[in-house]
C-alpha cells in the first residue's frame, strides 16, 4: 500500500468521509470487572467538519476516540479511515497509518522539552524521513500565531503556545483528520479560545476534519455538529450547536439519568 504517503486533498473519497465505525464495540475486562465501554457505535466523521464528542465521565468517548484513531482495537465492529478498514492492516502499516494521516491532540501536550517549537511541529514528516511542505507548514505556523516563537523550548513558552505548537504539529502533516482529546481542558478561557478558534479556521480554511472530545459548552459550541454519549452509546445529535443549547441538553441529560 502506497496510499499511506498521499495528502488529504488526494485521499479524498468519493464518499466525502474521513473515517467511520460500525457496530464498534469495546470490552474491557471479563467476569466482575467486565466493562462494555462503547455499545454498537455507528458514527461517520465527514470532511471537512468539526465534530465535537460530550457525554457523561466513563461513558466511552475517549475510548471511541481512541479506536476510531487506531490506537487502541475494538472487541467486534469495525473502524475506516478514508477507504482503510482499519482491522486489514499490519502493526507497522497501522503505525505508518497514524503516522501519516491521523493528527492527534491530547489534554497534555505531548511536546518534547529538547526541542524547539519548530522542530517539535515539524517532529512527525521527519520521522517519516520526510520533508515537511513548506508552503503549507508557513500557512499552519502564521495561522497559529507562532512565526515569533518557532525558535523557543516549550518551558519558555506559555501553556496556550505550548498548546498552539500540539495543533501545529497535528496539522503539519495535512492529516485526513485530527482528534484532540478535551485539547484545552488545561487552558484557561482565553487560550481555549485561541486554541479552538484555530481548530475551526482549520476546517473553514483549510478543509481539515476536527473531532474533538469536551465537556465544556463554549468548546462544543465552535464545532459544526455534536454528538452525546452516554453509556456506550450515541444517544443524540446536535448540528449548528450553540453553548445555549448544548448546556440545555446536558440539564437534560442530567435529569433523565436521576430519574432512571
Ligand atoms: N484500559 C481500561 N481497562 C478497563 N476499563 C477501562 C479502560 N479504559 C477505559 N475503561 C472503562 O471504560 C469506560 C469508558 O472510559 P473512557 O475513558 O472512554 O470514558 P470517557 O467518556 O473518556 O470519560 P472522561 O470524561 O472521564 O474522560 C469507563 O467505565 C472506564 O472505566
Ligand atoms: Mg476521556
Amino acid at each position: 500500500m502506497t496510499t499511506h504517503s498521499l495528502a488529504p486533498h488526494e485521499l479524498r473519497t468519493t464518499t466525502g468521509i474521513a473515517a467511520a465505525t460500525t457496530d464498534l464495540s469495546k470490552v474491557y475486562g471479563s467476569g466482575d470487572t467486565r466493562v462494555v465501554a462503547l455499545d454498537r457505535v455507528s458514527i461517520a466523521f465527514r470532511e471537512g467538519e468539526f465534530t465535537a464528542i460530550m457525554g457523561p465521565s466513563g461513558c466511552g468517548k475517549s475510548t471511541l476516540m481512541h479506536c476510531a484513531a487506531g490506537l487502541d482495537s475494538p472487541s467486534s465492529g469495525s473502524v475506516c479511515v478514508g477507504t482503510t478498514e482499519l482491522s486489514t492492516l499490519g502493526d507497522r502499516q497501522l503505525t505508518a497509518l497514524r503516522r501519516d494521516r491521523i493528527g492527534f491532540i491530547f489534554q497534555a501536550f505531548n511536546l518534547l522539552p529538547t526541542l524547539t517549537a519548530l522542530e517539535n511541529i515539524t517532529l512527525p514528516p521527519t520521522i517519516a524521513g520526510r520533508r515537511p511542505d513548506q508552503q503549507w507548514l508557513d500557512r499552519v505556523i502564521s495561522m497559529v500565531g507562532l512565526s515569533q516563537r518557532l525558535d523557543h523550548r516549550p518551558a519558555q513558552l506559555s501553556g496556550g503556545q505550548q498548546q498552539r505548537v500540539a495543533v501545529a504539529r497535528a496539522l503539519a502533516s495535512r492529516p485526513a483528520i485530527i482528534f484532540g482529546d478535551e485539547p484545552t481542558g488545561n487552558l484557561d478561557s482565553r487560550s481555549g479560545a485561541e486554541v479552538l478558534g484555530f481548530l475551526r479556521d482549520s476546517v473553514r480554511e483549510l478543509g481539515q476534519t476536527v473531532v474533538m472530545v469536551t465537556h465544556d459548552p463554549v468548546a462544543a459550541g465552535y464545532a459544526d455538529r455534536v454528538v452525546f454519549l452516554a453509556d456506550g452509546r450515541l444517544v443524540d445529535e446536535m448540528a449548528q450547536p450553540t453553548p445555549d443549547r448544548v448546556l440545555d441538553r446536558m440539564k437534560d441529560f442530567d435529569t433523565r439519568s436521576r430519574t432512571s
